[in-house]
């Protein structure tokens, strides 16, 4: 191992709004830098292969696989973890559809869903149903995760501001 793999480096970049800072290796996964320097333990490690989805971030307000990610690259970016979706619109349709069992998958799938307000504001079924591809839930609650999704794309929903994530 060369003492490049082993060194710290300082960096900083935005999480949830707030400006942190870190010292990482070169080689380090942003997932783990979130939850084991910064705290934020809502992202989960599922595959840490880019399968699963359950460690989904946004990154300028795009869904990103975390556990595919170095931490170095967050330099200059915006970081939104599920942390940072707290009572958004998407966790409350989630509550409200009980759109989950054991919960492991849920931060995945919540930051998805924010991803495709932000890009999509008016994705139709289809839109829906493709992007949601990218998440697994092993609990199979594939049913409630799409009625809570659809009802937040409902023409009655149309154009309603978000409360967080973009
Ligand atoms: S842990 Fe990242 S996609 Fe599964
Ligand atoms: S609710 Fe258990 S993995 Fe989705």
């Amino acid at each position: 191992m060369s003492s490049f793999d082993t060194a710290n480096y300082p960096v900083e970049f935005q999480v949830n709004g707030e400006t942190r800072s870190v010292r990482v290796r070169a080689a380090d996964i942003l997932l783990y830098t979130l939850r084991d320097k910064l705290g934020l333990t809502g992202s989960k490690s599922g595959c840490d292969n880019g399968d699963c989805g359950t460690c989904t971030i946004l990154v300028n307000g795009l869904p990103i696989k975390s556990c595919l990610m170095l931490t170095v690259e967050a330099v200059g970016k915006q970081i939104v973890t599920i942390e940072g979706l707290m009572n958004s619109r998407v966790q409350d349709a989630f509550v409200q559809y009980q759109s989950l069992q054991c919960g492991y998958c849920t931060p995945g799938f919540i930051v998805n869903c924010q991803g495709l307000l932000n890009v999509h504001p008016q994705a139709d079924e289809e839109t829906i149903r493709v992007w949601l591809e990218s998440n697994i839930c092993r609990c199979t609650s594939y049913e409630e995760i799409h009625n809570a999704v659809k009802d937040l794309f409902a023409p009655k929903n149309d154009g309603k501001p978000l409360s967080s994530g973009s």
